[in-house]
Protein backbone atom coordinates (compact mmCIF):
# COMPACT_ATOMS: atom_id res chain seq x y z
CA UNK A 1 0.00 0.00 0.00
CA UNK A 2 0.99 3.19 -1.03
CA UNK A 3 2.22 5.61 2.20
CA UNK A 4 -0.51 7.53 3.97
CA UNK A 5 -1.10 11.25 2.91
CA UNK A 6 -0.66 13.60 6.14
CA UNK A 7 -2.55 16.53 6.28
CA UNK A 8 -1.92 19.72 8.58
CA UNK A 9 -4.91 21.43 8.82
CA UNK A 10 -5.13 25.44 9.96
CA UNK A 11 -8.35 26.43 10.55
CA UNK A 12 -10.83 24.44 13.31
CA UNK A 13 -13.80 26.84 12.59
CA UNK A 14 -17.14 25.53 10.40
CA UNK A 15 -15.19 24.20 7.26
CA UNK A 16 -12.25 22.52 9.55
CA UNK A 17 -14.50 20.96 11.67
CA UNK A 18 -16.60 19.78 8.79
CA UNK A 19 -12.91 18.03 7.50
CA UNK A 20 -11.96 16.49 10.72
CA UNK A 21 -15.25 14.95 10.71
CA UNK A 22 -15.28 13.12 7.18
CA UNK A 23 -11.65 12.49 7.76
CA UNK A 24 -12.55 10.47 10.96
CA UNK A 25 -15.65 8.75 10.14
CA UNK A 26 -14.85 7.88 6.36
CA UNK A 27 -11.42 6.65 6.67
CA UNK A 28 -11.91 3.26 5.08
CA UNK A 29 -13.83 5.05 2.51
CA UNK A 30 -10.93 7.33 1.50
CA UNK A 31 -8.98 4.70 1.65
CA UNK A 32 -10.42 2.35 -0.99
CA UNK A 33 -10.93 5.30 -3.51
CA UNK A 34 -7.88 6.54 -3.23
CA UNK A 35 -5.76 3.51 -2.38
CA UNK A 36 -3.85 5.12 0.21
CA UNK A 37 -4.67 6.29 3.95
CA UNK A 38 -5.40 9.88 4.60
CA UNK A 39 -4.47 11.06 8.05
CA UNK A 40 -4.75 14.37 10.09
CA UNK A 41 -0.30 14.89 11.26
CA UNK A 42 -1.17 18.41 12.90
CA UNK A 43 -3.84 21.59 13.24
CA UNK A 44 -3.65 24.62 14.23
CA UNK A 45 -6.40 27.57 15.17
CA UNK A 46 -6.38 30.49 17.35
CA UNK A 47 -7.82 29.37 20.59
CA UNK A 48 -6.73 25.47 21.41
CA UNK A 49 -8.93 25.27 24.28
CA UNK A 50 -12.47 25.82 22.48
CA UNK A 51 -14.67 22.88 22.45
CA UNK A 52 -15.24 22.51 18.82
CA UNK A 53 -17.51 19.56 18.93
CA UNK A 54 -14.86 16.87 17.41
CA UNK A 55 -12.41 15.67 19.60
CA UNK A 56 -8.51 17.14 18.64
CA UNK A 57 -6.53 15.39 21.45
CA UNK A 58 -4.94 12.92 18.59
CA UNK A 59 -3.44 15.19 16.49
CA UNK A 60 -0.12 17.71 17.20
CA UNK A 61 -1.41 21.15 17.64
CA UNK A 62 0.66 24.44 16.10
CA UNK A 63 -0.59 27.97 17.46
CA UNK A 64 1.75 28.91 14.39
CA UNK A 65 -0.05 28.24 11.05
CA UNK A 66 3.02 28.96 9.06
CA UNK A 67 5.00 26.21 11.63
CA UNK A 68 2.18 23.81 10.60
CA UNK A 69 2.36 24.29 6.90
CA UNK A 70 6.67 23.36 7.21
CA UNK A 71 6.49 20.01 9.20
CA UNK A 72 7.81 17.32 7.77
CA UNK A 73 5.21 14.90 8.73
CA UNK A 74 3.04 17.10 6.60
CA UNK A 75 2.13 17.03 2.52
CA UNK A 76 -0.54 19.03 2.53
CA UNK A 77 -1.40 22.06 3.64
CA UNK A 78 -4.98 22.56 4.38
CA UNK A 79 -5.46 25.94 4.26
CA UNK A 80 -9.35 27.26 6.40
CA UNK A 81 -8.52 30.03 8.28
CA UNK A 82 -10.04 32.54 5.35
CA UNK A 83 -8.84 36.07 4.88
CA UNK A 84 -7.04 37.36 1.69
CA UNK A 85 -4.15 38.11 3.63
CA UNK A 86 -2.46 37.68 6.79
CA UNK A 87 -2.14 34.05 8.09
CA UNK A 88 -3.18 32.57 5.18
CA UNK A 89 -1.35 33.86 3.01
CA UNK A 90 1.85 33.53 5.04
CA UNK A 91 1.02 29.60 5.90
CA UNK A 92 0.01 29.20 2.09
CA UNK A 93 3.61 30.63 0.78
CA UNK A 94 5.73 28.72 3.13
CA UNK A 95 4.23 25.50 2.35
CA UNK A 96 4.50 26.12 -1.40
CA UNK A 97 8.22 26.67 -0.63
CA UNK A 98 8.37 24.07 1.28
CA UNK A 99 7.02 21.66 -1.11
CA UNK A 100 3.58 20.82 0.23
CA UNK A 101 0.33 20.50 -1.72
CA UNK A 102 -2.31 23.24 -0.52
CA UNK A 103 -5.96 22.90 -0.61
CA UNK A 104 -8.27 25.70 0.58
CA UNK A 105 -11.63 27.16 0.68
CA UNK A 106 -10.22 30.82 0.75
CA UNK A 107 -11.45 32.71 -2.24
CA UNK A 108 -10.67 35.62 -0.92
CA UNK A 109 -7.26 34.99 -1.23
CA UNK A 110 -7.15 32.78 -4.75
CA UNK A 111 -9.46 36.33 -6.30
CA UNK A 112 -6.52 38.67 -4.91
CA UNK A 113 -3.10 36.77 -4.61
CA UNK A 114 -3.91 33.64 -7.25
CA UNK A 115 -1.70 34.44 -10.16
CA UNK A 116 1.17 34.67 -7.57
CA UNK A 117 0.42 32.08 -5.83
CA UNK A 118 -0.32 29.71 -8.83
CA UNK A 119 3.27 31.16 -9.98
CA UNK A 120 4.94 29.95 -7.27
CA UNK A 121 3.06 26.53 -7.03
CA UNK A 122 3.87 25.49 -10.50
CA UNK A 123 7.39 26.81 -9.97
CA UNK A 124 8.00 24.66 -6.90
CA UNK A 125 6.12 21.72 -8.87
CA UNK A 126 3.02 21.88 -6.44
CA UNK A 127 -0.46 22.13 -6.83
CA UNK A 128 -3.11 24.36 -5.26
CA UNK A 129 -6.55 23.10 -5.13
CA UNK A 130 -9.63 25.04 -4.17
CA UNK A 131 -13.04 23.19 -4.87
CA UNK A 132 -14.78 24.19 -1.83
CA UNK A 133 -13.75 28.04 -2.61
CA UNK A 134 -16.34 28.93 -5.08
CA UNK A 135 -20.30 27.48 -4.89
CA UNK A 136 -19.45 25.24 -1.57
CA UNK A 137 -20.13 21.53 -2.27
CA UNK A 138 -20.86 22.11 -5.71
CA UNK A 139 -17.99 20.45 -8.00
CA UNK A 140 -18.14 23.48 -10.47
CA UNK A 141 -13.95 23.73 -10.54
CA UNK A 142 -13.87 20.14 -11.38
CA UNK A 143 -16.64 20.49 -13.97
CA UNK A 144 -14.89 23.47 -15.86
CA UNK A 145 -10.81 22.09 -15.46
CA UNK A 146 -12.08 18.52 -16.31
CA UNK A 147 -15.44 17.95 -17.82
CA UNK A 148 -15.26 20.85 -20.26
CA UNK A 149 -12.07 20.69 -21.30
CA UNK A 150 -12.60 19.83 -24.37
CA UNK A 151 -14.94 23.09 -25.09
CA UNK A 152 -14.47 26.71 -25.58
CA UNK A 153 -16.17 28.32 -22.75
CA UNK A 154 -18.67 30.73 -23.79
CA UNK A 155 -20.40 32.16 -20.49
CA UNK A 156 -20.09 31.30 -17.33
CA UNK A 157 -23.12 32.82 -15.14
CA UNK A 158 -24.62 32.10 -11.53
CA UNK A 159 -25.83 32.89 -8.32
CA UNK A 160 -22.65 32.04 -6.01
CA UNK A 161 -24.06 34.06 -2.50
CA UNK A 162 -26.44 31.87 -0.54
CA UNK A 163 -27.03 34.70 1.54
CA UNK A 164 -27.88 36.87 -1.11
CA UNK A 165 -30.12 34.69 -2.68
CA UNK A 166 -31.79 34.17 0.75
CA UNK A 167 -32.45 37.74 0.94
CA UNK A 168 -34.25 38.34 -2.21
CA UNK A 169 -35.93 34.95 -2.13
CA UNK A 170 -37.50 35.62 1.47
CA UNK A 171 -38.92 39.68 0.15
CA UNK A 172 -40.21 37.84 -2.32
CA UNK A 173 -42.28 35.32 -0.32
CA UNK A 174 -42.64 37.24 3.06
CA UNK A 175 -43.71 40.79 1.33
CA UNK A 176 -40.72 42.16 4.09
CA UNK A 177 -38.25 44.98 3.41
CA UNK A 178 -34.63 44.52 2.42
CA UNK A 179 -33.85 46.11 6.40
CA UNK A 180 -36.18 43.52 7.73
CA UNK A 181 -34.56 40.42 6.05
CA UNK A 182 -31.37 41.70 6.03
CA UNK A 183 -31.81 41.48 10.16
CA UNK A 184 -33.56 38.05 10.02
CA UNK A 185 -30.52 37.11 8.22
CA UNK A 186 -28.23 38.30 10.79
CA UNK A 187 -30.14 36.91 13.31
CA UNK A 188 -29.62 33.34 11.70
CA UNK A 189 -25.82 33.82 11.52
CA UNK A 190 -26.10 33.82 7.51
CA UNK A 191 -23.88 36.99 7.46
CA UNK A 192 -19.98 37.09 7.27
CA UNK A 193 -18.42 38.60 9.84
CA UNK A 194 -18.37 41.71 7.56
CA UNK A 195 -22.00 41.79 5.79
CA UNK A 196 -20.67 43.79 2.88
CA UNK A 197 -18.77 40.69 1.48
CA UNK A 198 -22.13 39.28 0.94
CA UNK A 199 -24.74 41.93 -0.05
CA UNK A 200 -21.98 44.16 -1.50
CA UNK A 201 -21.31 41.70 -3.98
CA UNK A 202 -17.68 40.92 -3.06
CA UNK A 203 -17.78 37.33 -1.99
CA UNK A 204 -19.64 36.55 -5.38
CA UNK A 205 -17.89 38.71 -7.62
CA UNK A 206 -14.50 37.06 -5.79
CA UNK A 207 -15.63 33.51 -6.65
CA UNK A 208 -16.40 34.52 -10.35
CA UNK A 209 -13.38 35.84 -10.81
CA UNK A 210 -11.91 32.49 -10.34
CA UNK A 211 -14.50 30.71 -12.44
CA UNK A 212 -13.81 33.14 -15.39
CA UNK A 213 -9.88 32.53 -15.49
CA UNK A 214 -10.24 29.04 -15.88
CA UNK A 215 -12.71 29.48 -18.04
CA UNK A 216 -11.26 31.72 -20.38
CA UNK A 217 -7.31 30.66 -19.78
CA UNK A 218 -6.79 34.73 -18.08
CA UNK A 219 -4.70 35.95 -14.92
CA UNK A 220 -7.56 36.10 -12.01
CA UNK A 221 -8.75 39.95 -12.41
CA UNK A 222 -11.35 40.45 -9.33
CA UNK A 223 -10.28 43.91 -9.29
CA UNK A 224 -11.66 44.65 -12.87
CA UNK A 225 -15.14 43.09 -12.00
CA UNK A 226 -18.41 45.37 -12.18
CA UNK A 227 -19.50 44.81 -8.98
CA UNK A 228 -22.87 46.21 -7.63
CA UNK A 229 -24.99 44.91 -4.52
CA UNK A 230 -28.55 44.17 -3.15
CA UNK A 231 -28.93 46.94 -1.02
CA UNK A 232 -30.90 49.42 -2.69
CA UNK A 233 -33.62 46.70 -3.90
CA UNK A 234 -36.44 47.66 -2.62
CA UNK A 235 -39.70 45.44 -1.74
CA UNK A 236 -41.06 47.08 -4.91
CA UNK A 237 -38.98 45.90 -7.48
CA UNK A 238 -39.24 42.60 -6.17
CA UNK A 239 -42.89 42.89 -7.19
CA UNK A 240 -42.26 44.99 -10.08
CA UNK A 241 -40.13 42.12 -11.80
CA UNK A 242 -42.68 39.17 -10.72
CA UNK A 243 -45.42 41.81 -12.43
CA UNK A 244 -43.59 41.81 -15.49
CA UNK A 245 -42.79 37.60 -14.82
CA UNK A 246 -38.68 37.93 -13.40
CA UNK A 247 -36.99 37.48 -10.39
CA UNK A 248 -34.30 39.54 -8.89
CA UNK A 249 -31.15 37.74 -8.24
CA UNK A 250 -27.49 38.62 -7.64
CA UNK A 251 -26.03 36.82 -10.44
CA UNK A 252 -22.34 37.06 -12.04
CA UNK A 253 -21.93 36.89 -15.35
CA UNK A 254 -18.48 36.20 -17.46
CA UNK A 255 -18.02 35.95 -21.08
CA UNK A 256 -14.82 36.65 -23.74
CA UNK A 257 -16.31 39.30 -25.98
CA UNK A 258 -14.67 41.22 -29.35
CA UNK A 259 -13.72 44.18 -26.44
CA UNK A 260 -12.95 41.80 -24.05
CA UNK A 261 -13.34 40.36 -20.62
CA UNK A 262 -16.85 40.92 -19.41
CA UNK A 263 -17.26 40.05 -15.62
CA UNK A 264 -20.24 41.57 -13.73
CA UNK A 265 -21.56 40.68 -10.86
CA UNK A 266 -24.66 42.63 -9.97
CA UNK A 267 -28.74 42.27 -9.51
CA UNK A 268 -30.36 41.33 -12.33
CA UNK A 269 -33.65 40.05 -13.57
CA UNK A 270 -34.19 36.66 -14.83
CA UNK A 271 -37.57 34.84 -16.13
CA UNK A 272 -39.05 33.19 -13.06
CA UNK A 273 -39.68 29.53 -14.77
CA UNK A 274 -35.52 29.42 -15.64
CA UNK A 275 -33.36 27.66 -13.60
CA UNK A 276 -32.27 30.75 -12.28
CA UNK A 277 -35.35 32.42 -11.61
CA UNK A 278 -36.84 29.20 -9.61
CA UNK A 279 -33.50 29.16 -7.35
CA UNK A 280 -34.61 29.11 -3.66
CA UNK A 281 -32.79 30.16 -0.46
CA UNK A 282 -29.23 29.83 0.19
CA UNK A 283 -28.93 27.69 -2.72
CA UNK A 284 -26.21 28.05 -4.82
CA UNK A 285 -26.59 27.46 -9.06
CA UNK A 286 -23.84 27.92 -11.73
CA UNK A 287 -24.54 27.57 -15.49
CA UNK A 288 -21.73 26.74 -17.53
CA UNK A 289 -21.94 27.23 -21.96
CA UNK A 290 -20.01 25.49 -24.01
CA UNK A 291 -19.35 25.52 -27.84
CA UNK A 292 -19.92 21.84 -27.70
CA UNK A 293 -21.41 20.85 -24.44
CA UNK A 294 -24.35 23.51 -24.95
CA UNK A 295 -25.30 24.65 -21.36
CA UNK A 296 -24.78 22.93 -18.29
CA UNK A 297 -26.58 23.54 -14.69
CA UNK A 298 -25.06 22.62 -11.76
CA UNK A 299 -26.94 23.12 -8.48
CA UNK A 300 -26.55 22.89 -4.95
CA UNK A 301 -25.76 24.13 -1.35
CA UNK A 302 -23.14 26.90 -1.72
CA UNK A 303 -22.28 27.13 2.15
CA UNK A 304 -22.27 25.36 5.64
CA UNK A 305 -20.29 22.35 6.74
CA UNK A 306 -20.74 19.29 5.05
CA UNK A 307 -20.79 20.56 2.05
CA UNK A 308 -18.16 22.69 2.15
CA UNK A 309 -16.11 20.02 3.68
CA UNK A 310 -17.03 17.65 0.59
CA UNK A 311 -15.47 20.20 -1.69
CA UNK A 312 -12.22 20.24 0.68
CA UNK A 313 -12.02 16.44 1.00
CA UNK A 314 -12.44 16.14 -2.96
CA UNK A 315 -9.62 17.39 -3.70
CA UNK A 316 -7.74 16.01 -1.24
CA UNK A 317 -8.61 12.73 -2.51
CA UNK A 318 -7.57 14.05 -5.99
CA UNK A 319 -3.89 14.83 -4.75
CA UNK A 320 -3.93 11.37 -2.95
CA UNK A 321 -4.80 10.09 -6.50
CA UNK A 322 -1.95 11.66 -7.42
CA UNK A 323 -4.07 13.86 -10.31
CA UNK A 324 -1.74 17.19 -10.26
CA UNK A 325 -3.02 19.70 -12.72
CA UNK A 326 -1.94 23.43 -13.23
CA UNK A 327 -3.80 25.82 -10.51
CA UNK A 328 -6.24 27.46 -12.85
CA UNK A 329 -6.26 24.23 -15.80
CA UNK A 330 -3.33 25.81 -17.75
CA UNK A 331 -0.09 27.20 -16.87
CA UNK A 332 -0.03 30.23 -14.99
CA UNK A 333 3.05 31.84 -16.65
CA UNK A 334 0.36 31.93 -19.72
CA UNK A 335 -2.43 33.18 -18.67
CA UNK A 336 -3.23 36.47 -20.42
CA UNK A 337 -4.55 39.27 -18.87
CA UNK A 338 -7.35 40.09 -20.19
CA UNK A 339 -8.74 43.48 -21.36
CA UNK A 340 -11.84 44.34 -19.16
CA UNK A 341 -14.56 44.64 -21.46
CA UNK A 342 -17.56 46.96 -19.36
CA UNK A 343 -20.85 45.53 -19.91
CA UNK A 344 -20.19 45.24 -23.44
CA UNK A 345 -23.26 42.76 -24.23
CA UNK A 346 -26.62 44.54 -24.91
CA UNK A 347 -29.59 43.66 -22.68
CA UNK A 348 -32.52 45.41 -21.42
CA UNK A 349 -32.96 47.46 -18.54
CA UNK A 350 -35.51 47.80 -15.75
CA UNK A 351 -35.21 51.00 -14.46
CA UNK A 352 -37.05 52.69 -11.66
CA UNK A 353 -36.88 56.30 -10.30
CA UNK A 354 -38.80 58.66 -8.79
CA UNK A 355 -40.35 61.56 -10.15
CA UNK A 356 -41.53 65.25 -9.11
CA UNK A 357 -45.27 64.89 -10.10
CA UNK A 358 -45.57 68.13 -11.96
CA UNK A 359 -46.02 68.46 -15.92
CA UNK A 360 -43.56 68.08 -18.45
CA UNK A 361 -41.31 65.71 -15.72
CA UNK A 362 -41.71 62.67 -18.04
CA UNK A 363 -41.52 64.35 -21.20
CA UNK A 364 -37.70 65.38 -19.43
CA UNK A 365 -36.95 62.30 -18.54
CA UNK A 366 -38.28 60.77 -22.06
CA UNK A 367 -35.78 63.13 -23.86
CA UNK A 368 -32.91 62.23 -22.07
CA UNK A 369 -33.21 58.36 -22.93
CA UNK A 370 -33.49 59.23 -26.41
CA UNK A 371 -30.91 61.72 -26.89
CA UNK A 372 -28.76 58.83 -25.17
CA UNK A 373 -29.82 56.21 -28.21
CA UNK A 374 -32.20 54.60 -25.04
CA UNK A 375 -35.73 53.51 -26.61
CA UNK A 376 -38.28 52.72 -24.00
CA UNK A 377 -40.24 49.23 -24.79
CA UNK A 378 -42.29 49.36 -21.22
CA UNK A 379 -43.45 52.62 -18.82
CA UNK A 380 -45.50 52.18 -15.73
CA UNK A 381 -46.05 54.84 -13.09
CA UNK A 382 -47.28 53.44 -9.80
CA UNK A 383 -48.36 54.65 -6.12
CA UNK A 384 -48.31 58.48 -6.51
CA UNK A 385 -47.70 60.20 -2.67
CA UNK A 386 -48.07 64.01 -2.99
CA UNK A 387 -44.92 65.47 -4.79
CA UNK A 388 -43.36 62.22 -5.74
CA UNK A 389 -44.83 59.77 -8.86
CA UNK A 390 -42.01 56.18 -8.78
CA UNK A 391 -41.91 55.73 -12.36
CA UNK A 392 -40.39 52.11 -14.15
CA UNK A 393 -39.38 51.96 -17.24
CA UNK A 394 -38.21 48.83 -19.04
CA UNK A 395 -36.05 49.61 -21.92
CA UNK A 396 -35.16 48.20 -25.13
CA UNK A 397 -31.76 46.36 -25.36
CA UNK A 398 -29.08 49.01 -24.96
CA UNK A 399 -25.39 49.40 -23.55
CA UNK A 400 -24.84 49.92 -19.94
CA UNK A 401 -22.56 52.37 -20.79
CA UNK A 402 -25.56 54.51 -23.11
CA UNK A 403 -28.20 53.72 -19.86
CA UNK A 404 -25.05 55.26 -17.15
CA UNK A 405 -24.61 58.13 -19.23
CA UNK A 406 -28.70 59.34 -19.82
CA UNK A 407 -28.81 58.59 -15.75
CA UNK A 408 -26.21 60.96 -15.33
CA UNK A 409 -28.16 63.68 -17.48
CA UNK A 410 -31.16 63.00 -15.48
CA UNK A 411 -29.88 64.26 -12.24
CA UNK A 412 -29.47 67.85 -14.27
CA UNK A 413 -32.80 67.83 -15.48
CA UNK A 414 -34.13 69.00 -11.98
CA UNK A 415 -37.38 66.33 -11.71
CA UNK A 416 -35.53 63.04 -10.72
CA UNK A 417 -35.30 62.44 -6.85
CA UNK A 418 -32.84 60.63 -5.54
CA UNK A 419 -30.82 58.23 -7.65
CA UNK A 420 -32.29 55.52 -10.24
CA UNK A 421 -31.77 51.81 -9.58
CA UNK A 422 -30.86 50.45 -13.05
CA UNK A 423 -31.37 46.91 -13.53
CA UNK A 424 -29.97 44.08 -16.17
CA UNK A 425 -32.46 41.73 -17.73
CA UNK A 426 -30.49 39.13 -18.35
CA UNK A 427 -31.27 36.66 -21.44
CA UNK A 428 -30.33 33.07 -19.62
P1 LIG B 1 -14.60 30.20 10.63
O1 LIG B 1 -15.71 29.34 11.10
O2 LIG B 1 -14.58 31.63 10.99
O3 LIG B 1 -13.23 29.51 11.10
C1 LIG B 1 -11.98 30.12 10.91
C2 LIG B 1 -10.95 29.29 11.65
O4 LIG B 1 -9.68 29.83 11.40
C3 LIG B 1 -11.16 29.27 13.16
O5 LIG B 1 -10.97 27.97 13.65
C4 LIG B 1 -10.07 30.21 13.69
O6 LIG B 1 -9.58 29.83 14.97
C5 LIG B 1 -8.99 29.97 12.65
N1 LIG B 1 -8.06 31.10 12.56
C6 LIG B 1 -8.35 32.38 12.26
N2 LIG B 1 -7.22 33.10 12.31
C7 LIG B 1 -6.21 32.26 12.65
C8 LIG B 1 -4.83 32.40 12.88
N3 LIG B 1 -4.24 33.59 12.78
N4 LIG B 1 -4.12 31.31 13.20
C9 LIG B 1 -4.70 30.10 13.31
N5 LIG B 1 -6.02 29.90 13.12
C10 LIG B 1 -6.75 30.97 12.80
O7 LIG B 1 -14.47 30.14 9.03
P2 LIG B 1 -15.11 29.08 8.04
O8 LIG B 1 -16.53 29.44 7.80
O9 LIG B 1 -14.76 27.72 8.48
O10 LIG B 1 -14.34 29.45 6.67
C11 LIG B 1 -13.03 29.03 6.43
C12 LIG B 1 -12.68 29.30 4.97
O11 LIG B 1 -13.60 28.60 4.14
C13 LIG B 1 -12.79 30.78 4.55
O12 LIG B 1 -11.82 31.04 3.56
C14 LIG B 1 -14.18 30.86 3.93
O13 LIG B 1 -14.31 31.90 3.01
C15 LIG B 1 -14.25 29.52 3.25
N6 LIG B 1 -15.60 29.03 2.98
C16 LIG B 1 -16.48 28.91 4.00
C17 LIG B 1 -17.75 28.41 3.75
C18 LIG B 1 -18.75 28.22 4.83
O14 LIG B 1 -19.84 27.74 4.56
N7 LIG B 1 -18.44 28.54 6.09
C19 LIG B 1 -18.10 28.06 2.43
C20 LIG B 1 -17.17 28.21 1.41
C21 LIG B 1 -15.90 28.67 1.69
P3 LIG B 1 -10.50 29.82 16.30
O15 LIG B 1 -11.60 28.81 16.03
O16 LIG B 1 -9.61 29.39 17.38
O17 LIG B 1 -11.02 31.22 16.43
N1 LIG C 1 -21.24 34.02 2.62
C1 LIG C 1 -21.19 32.99 1.64
C2 LIG C 1 -22.59 32.77 1.09
C3 LIG C 1 -20.62 31.72 2.26
O1 LIG C 1 -23.55 33.31 1.63
O2 LIG C 1 -22.75 32.10 0.09
C4 LIG C 1 -20.06 30.76 1.25
O3 LIG C 1 -19.02 31.29 0.52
Amino acid sequence: MTKPLRLGIAGLGTVGVGVLRIVRKQSALLTARTGRAIVISAVSARNRDKDRGVPITGYDWEDNPVELATRDDVDVFVELMGGADGPAKAATEAALKAGKDVVTANKAMLAVHGQALAELAEGAGRVIRYEAAVAGGIPVIKSLMEGLAGNEITRVMGVMNGTCNYILTRMQSSGLSYDEVFEEANKLGYLEADPNLDVGGIDAGHKLSILASIAFGTRVAFDAMELEGIGRITIEDIRQAADMGYRIKLLGVSRMTGRGLEQRMSPCLVPCASPLGQLEGGTNMVVIEGDSVGQIVLRGAGAGEGPTASAVMADVCDIARGLRLPVFGQPAAGLKQATPAVSATPAAFYLRMALQDKPGALAKVAAVLGQNGISINRMRQYDHDETTAPVLIVTHRCVRADLDRAIGAMAETGVVEGEPVALRIEEV
